[in-house]
């Protein structure tokens, strides 16, 4: 089937038509069976990119335009603590924001401490070039990001010279103390996460001499392409990034490219379901974030690549996606950085795939939004799928064409859970209940609306 062109849908279209939009709370999908996904579907702004693209903007020197910026509550965090610390920022007006830089030393101290809600690249990117500044902060989240490590970034941060107080278990609040100045230094992360990494870029701004970092696998490098974009030098060499301090930041326009950690959903479901045939257009193909598409392929997916492009420092794609059987495989430990987010969109087309998939190195998931690897299973158990819990991945009996069963699932907060379980509906043969599907927006906002006019039967509900 090719999609009808006349009928793009994008994820700011109205709720379906008898959806319940909730405020405050709790939020809950109902998917029925027998869905499909047809047509062409633009999906919002990259959010690694997005967080990025404001705090580069405020720091800049001149006025940055940023465009397809992700309205999700993540990215919105990291604009609103920008504004509590003196930055003009206009919009966003669809997808639109207008930055008037301060500059790398303009920031203001906030009069409060500075709520990120479910961020967890924004309070670990913000500690580090906040840890420079000038003024003392604190940074605080929601439940679940007050829950995930921070040590990660508060220790290289106190080895640059910083002066952050975590709680007695090594997570937020941080405090964070104004010191002099901060020292370069050589560091070996000893977990693969751009977080950290970008984290100690932004620190490295403010420090005296040369800050490197070498990561163990290579992971998203939206932050060193970044910098380049805003004419600050860094110097990269194979998995090791550096950067001196002290050099000024010039204003850029930034294009966001579509998101392919929301693709993914799309590229799961269109895969599993029936009959299904989507285009998802000028999606962000960046090499360090592809490992879903090669994972996908491995297991015998049906995604063309086409129009590949530069979307200014990164590049696009429009992918097209139609059902595949699919077929279960062992996870090279290569892709699983390159697809940290995907993983439960990726579980959910293993439980559909022939054969068994295996998962293993991927300890990192089980501190993300919720335990990735428990949740996931646990959801899996429900839906009828034999999930077996490893310490650091997970090994799933793929059902084949077995149908899934319905019935309730709880995402426990996690957004990219909430929306890989509403795919797993199209292969359900009851309906299916995804529990407390709220931080959505943190990341999709509109995802029910855009997934239902593609054709998945899903409705939301509040409680
Ligand atoms: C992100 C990096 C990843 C990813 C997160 C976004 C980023 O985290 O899971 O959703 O924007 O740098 P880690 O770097 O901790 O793996």
């Amino acid at each position: 089937m090719t999609p009808d062109p006349a009928h793009i849908a994008t994820a700011s279209d109205g709720p379906p038509g008898g959806a319940v939009a909730g405020a405050g709370c709790a939020r809950h999908y109902r998917v029925a069976p027998g869905g499909t996904l047809a047509g062409e579907m633009r999906v919002p702004g990259d959010k690694s990119i997005s967080h990025r693209a404001i705090m580069l903007g405020a720091l800049a020197d001149g006025e940055t335009i940023v465009t397809g910026f992700l309205e999700g509550a993540d990215s919105l965090a990291t604009l609103a603590a920008f504004r509590r610390m003196g930055v003009e920022i206009e919009g966003p007006r669809a997808g639109r924001v207008c930055i008037r830089g301060v500059g790398r030393d303009g920031l203001q101290a906030p009069s409060a401490p500075l709520d990120v809600g479910n961020a967890g690249t924004a309070m670990r990117l913000l500690c580090g070039l906040l840890a420079g500044q000038p003024f003392a902060s604190t940074l605080v989240g929601d439940a679940s990001l007050s829950r995930r490590p921070m040590r990660r970034v508060t220790e290289p941060l106190a080895r640059m010279g910083a002066d952050i107080e975590t709680s007695a278990a090594g997570t937020a609040p941080l405090s964070i103390r104004a010191v002099l100045r901060l020292h370069g230094i050589d560091y070996a992360m000893p977990v693969a996460s751009a977080q950290v990494k970008s984290c100690l870029l932004l620190a490295g701004l403010y420090a005296d001499g040369e800050t490197c970092v070498s990561e163990p696998a290579v992971t998203r490098d939206h932050t060193e392409r970044m910098l380049a974009t805003f004419d600050y030098p860094v110097r990269r060499a194979g998995h090791r990034v550096c950067i001196s301090g002290g050099a000024r930041l010039r204003a850029a326009p930034v294009e966001v490219p579509a998101d392919i950690s929301s693709a993914a959903f799309f590229l799961v479901g269109a895969s599993i379901a029936d009959a299904a045939d989507i285009s998802l257009p000028a999606v962000g193909i960046n090499p360090t974030r592809i490992g879903v598409l090669n994972i996908l392929e491995a297991m015998g997916a049906d995604i063309s690549v086409t129009h590949r492009r530069q979307c200014g420092a990164e590049p696009v794609a429009d992918l097209r996606v139609r059902s595949a059987p699919l077929r279960g495989i062992e996870i090279p430990a290569a892709q699983v950085p390159l697809a940290i987010d995907e993983f439960p969109a990726l579980f959910v087309a293993a439980a559909c795939a022939d054969g068994e998939t295996l998962l293993r190195g991927a300890e990192e998931l089980r501190v993300k939004e919720s335990d990735r690897i428990a949740v996931m299973a646990a959801g899996l158990a429900q839906l009828g799928v034999d999930a077996e819990v490893l310490p650091d991945g997970i090994r799933i009996q793929g059902r084949g064409r077995a149908p899934l069963s319905g019935g309730s699932v709880d995402s426990h907060g996690d957004h990219r859970i909430a929306m890989a379980f509403a795919m797993a509906a199209l292969r359900a043969d009851a309906p299916l209940l995804v529990r407390d599907c709220a931080n959505v927006d943190t990341s999709f906002p509109g995802f029910a609306a855009l997934a239902a006019g593609a054709g998945l039967r899903i409705a939301e509900a509040t409680e």
